[in-house]
């Protein structure tokens, strides 16, 4: 099945792991002709040659070689998904390089690849541009770089939804909580504390849950702008306490 709306080009960042590779199964799946980007071209390769779709090996913060291949692509959906969790362990666990990076990769590299879409999205009147945040951008939790980054992501998406106004192209941010991915695997910091962190002993939500969520916003009807989704593992709560309850006294 192809979109009605005619949103059937989508490109996907962040594509050789996790949430991202999920996305481009889901919406190859969903009749969609897909680019794939990430670094890692031996996945992108095995990637391809499972699902059909095609693939750019790019790091997103190569905004002009990203330039030449969203032009070609000319993507009607845009998944901003790529990025890294340096710094989940506490800022002071991070170099100067790292913190840039981080930076770059989580707050940057989105805004400069939706920059070079919007203008071919504008032209066709329509599009839909999906950034992946995290509920660290929604609320206050540890992490104050990653949590940092991803707030960027939620102002921005908020943003540009209104200057986006009556052009046709929908903006939507996805928040996960956690999700069973390499996330902390790649992440850069304190590696006893993040491995520590990325066991949390919880039924964690899998990529393919998140990626019916964007398949969700995306297939929704002209009308529909599913803005923000928040969505967390049953056994997860922002700024609950498990705590045994206190016994009442006598
Ligand atoms: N896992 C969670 O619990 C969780 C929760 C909330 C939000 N998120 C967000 O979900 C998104 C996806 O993360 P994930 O959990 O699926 O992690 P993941 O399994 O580590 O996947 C990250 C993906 O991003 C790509 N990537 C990283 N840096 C890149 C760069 N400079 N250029 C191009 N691609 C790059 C990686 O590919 P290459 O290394 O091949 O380039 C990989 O495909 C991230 O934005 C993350 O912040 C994750």
């Amino acid at each position: 099945m192809t979109s009605e709306l005619g949103l059937n080009h989508a490109l996907v960042t962040g594509a050789t792991s996790g949430i991202g590779e999920a996305t481009v199964r889901a919406l190859v799946a969903s009749g969609r002709t897909v680019l794939a980007v990430a670094r890692r071209q031996d996945r992108l390769e095995a990637l391809a040659s499972e699902t059909g779709c095609s693939w750019m090996a790019a790091d997103v913060r190569e905004t002009e070689k990203l330039a030449d291949g969203i032009e070609a692509f000319a993507p009607d959906i845009v998944v901003n998904n790529a990025g890294v969790g340096h710094g989940s362990s506490g800022l002071e666990d991070l170099d100067a390089a790292m913190i840039q990076e981080a930076i770059d990769i989580n707050v940057v590299a989105p805004i400069q690849i939706t920059a070079l879409a919007l203008a071919g999205m504008r032209a066709r009147a329509r599009g839909h541009i999906v950034n992946i945040g995290s509920i660290a951008g929604l609320h206050t939790l540890v992490s104050a770089v990653y949590g940092g980054t991803k707030s960027a992501v939620h102002r921005f998406s908020q943003n540009l939804r209104v200057e986006l106004r009556g052009s046709g192209i929908r903006v939507t941010e996805l928040c996960p909580g956690r999700v069973s991915t390499e996330f902390y695997q790649a992440a850069s910091g304190d590696r006893d504390r993040l491995d520590q962190m990325g066991q949390s002993g919880i039924r964690e939500l899998l990529p393919d849950d998140i990626a019916a969520a964007i398949l969700f916003a995306v297939n929704a009807p002209a009308h529909v702008n599913v803005a923000t989704i928040e969505i967390l593992p049953t056994e997860q709560a922002v700024g609950g306490v498990h705590a045994t309850p206190v016994e009442a006294k006598s």
